[in-house]
């Protein structure tokens, strides 16, 4: 543990197993109430007539696990883990990493026990109530405190460029997430927001676009510039090329969130400021795609027989699609179609299930044998059933969703010669059906694949031993 000047020689991968663990278990839960979700929306009996089943109730669930309980869990893991090895130092402080893990599993819990109970801010995707906010940003600070701290303490001079963007994720979910959750409690499950009419939407979509900008992308780009790399055996294929992606993205981000409310009551400038940031969006966010691709160069082969670098690639062409699309769907007269369709949901699932999801599953199969002190994951075969369960998976999914997507835009808007219009609302959902059915069975791939991933874990953390990597500069000191 110690060496003769008392500094710890290992590095602290306690946590980064917890972690680990917890985003795979999180993540079959999460996508098991979005399978049960998707069967609810064709088999509406399904909610068993129970309030704490039905779909208003389990759909904030299903959102805060994938996104809080399997992504969190994910980002703690991975920046932890590349914080570590980057700096070459052990985490600043065992008892508040520590701290993080029980303190996000609470949050978790409590966030599994209040949603289907009906507690709800009802805004989306801060609807946990006031007294979960609190500690949530308590356990955020910690982490903060963490990471800024093992980088102070850091024997490396240079801040590879995964940390800048596990950094700038870390300090903007938790200004978003402070500015946005203001209320005010009126008792201790029930809470009113600090701010008023559209000032409220603004503030919430400030914080819901950011909270896809910096919740599930530049935390997974932190991702992406540390393990695409490292199993790839390649060097970043420009790292200046990442500087100005880096500042190009946050900066850009920060005003996009009004393309959520274009023909709101949102003044019509701030919404055409939204749509024009959000298509500059597309040149930040396909020049770190590129880079990621291009880290690649000469290593192409490799895609042939190691399945987990496919994952991370094929993470990157899905996060290139959505980064796409999304500006697109921003633009005014496209997002008159697309809004309060299934286009949207095909959107976040081709971000989601592709980029989010499939990023995560690639850097967790890269961590988890060496967590264990394994040379490899318990079945490489099991990994390439995953990639194929979850890559087919998402396209059936994201391809039911887009044509029912642009078909309900197209039926709602239809009208006969007279003005009046052609389907009843009744009809467009009926028509619906059996884009719904394929996208459950999407789902199911999907979610089968992450059991399937569960397994393969659990074999291989029982196989081998919890194994805490030696810190490589103090050994050759010792
Ligand atoms: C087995 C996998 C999954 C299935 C079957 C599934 C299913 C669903 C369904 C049915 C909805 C509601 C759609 C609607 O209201 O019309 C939904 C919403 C959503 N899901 Fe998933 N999901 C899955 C995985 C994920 C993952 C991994 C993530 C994130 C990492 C995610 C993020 C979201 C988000 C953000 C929404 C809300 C979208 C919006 O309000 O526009 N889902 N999902
Ligand atoms: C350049 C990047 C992107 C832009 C400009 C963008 C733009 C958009 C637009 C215009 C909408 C539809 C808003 C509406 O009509 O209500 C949307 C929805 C959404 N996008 Fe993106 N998107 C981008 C990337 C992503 C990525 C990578 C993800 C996921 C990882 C993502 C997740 C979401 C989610 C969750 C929603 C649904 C929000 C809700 O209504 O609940 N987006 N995005």
């Amino acid at each position: 543990m110690s060496d003769k000047n008392m500094q710890p020689t290992v590095y602290n991968d306690t946590v980064v197993r917890q972690f680990s663990i917890m985003a795979v278990v999180w993540g079959v839960v999460g996508m098991l109430v979005g399978v049960i979700i998707a069967a609810q929306l064709i088999w509406p009996e399904l909610n068993l007539g129970l309030p704490w089943t039905s779909y208003g109730r389990l759909r904030p669930l299903h959102t805060n696990a994938v996104i809080f309980a399997f992504g969190g869990c994910t980002l703690f893991a991975t920046s932890y883990y590349v914080v570590q090895r980057t700096c070459q130092v052990r985490l600043f402080s065992d008892k508040l990493a520590t701290f993080t893990f029980w303190g996000w599993q609470l949050v978790i819990l409590a966030a599994a026990i209040s949603l289907p109970l009906g507690y709800t801010t009802a805004k989306e995707y801060a609807e946990l109530e006031w007294p979960i906010d609190i500690l949530i940003a308590i356990v955020w600070v910690s982490y903060a405190i963490v990471f800024f701290g093992t980088i102070a303490k850091r024997k490396v001079k240079h801040i590879y460029v995964a940390n800048w963007f596990f950094a700038s994720f870390i300090i903007a979910v938790a200004i978003l997430h402070i500015v946005n959750s203001a209320e005010v409690p009126a008792g201790w499950m029930k809470s009113y927001s600090a701010y008023a009419g559209v000032q409220d939407a603004m503030v919430e979509w400030w914080y819901g676009h950011n909270a896809v900008g910096f919740f599930l992308t530049a935390g997974f780009l932190g991702i992406m510039y540390y393990f695409v790399p490292k199993q790839a055996e390649r060097p970043v294929y420009s790292y200046r090329l990442s500087i100005v992606h880096f500042w190009a993205l946050i900066f850009t981000y920060m005003w996009a969130g009004p393309h959520h409310l274009h023909y709101t009551a949102l003044p019509d400038w701030t919404q055409t400021l939204g749509m024009v940031f959000s298509l500059i969006l597309l040149a930040p966010s396909w020049g770190g795609m590129i880079n990621g691709m291009m880290t690649m160069s000469g290593a192409w082969h490799k895609l042939r027989d190691d399945p987990i670098l496919r994952f991370l690639i094929v993470s990157l062409s899905f996060y290139g699609m959505s980064t796409f699309e999304g500006p697109m769907m921003a633009i005014k007269t496209v997002n008159a179609l697309s809004h309060y369709t299934d286009w949207t949901i095909a959107h976040v699932h081709s971000g989601a299930l592709g980029w989010v999801g499939l990023i995560s599953m690639g850097s967790l199969y890269y961590m988890v044998p060496r967590l264990f002190g394994m040379k490899q994951m318990y079945s490489k075969r099991a990994i390439e059933l995953h990639f194929w369960m979850a890559t087919i998976g998402i396209v059936l999914y994201i391809s039911s969703m887009w044509i029912a997507g642009v078909m309900e835009g197209l039926m709602w808007r239809a009208i006969n010669t007279d003005g009046t219009l052609t389907y009843t609302f009744v009809e467009v959902v009926k028509a619906t059906h059996p884009f719904y059915m394929v996208r459950l069975l999407g789902g199911v791939l999907y979610l089968g694949g992450m059991v399937v991933m569960l397994w393969n874990v659990l074999k291989t953390a029982s196989s081998g031993h919890p194994t805490d990597a030696a810190i490589p500069h103090l050994v050759a000191h010792a």
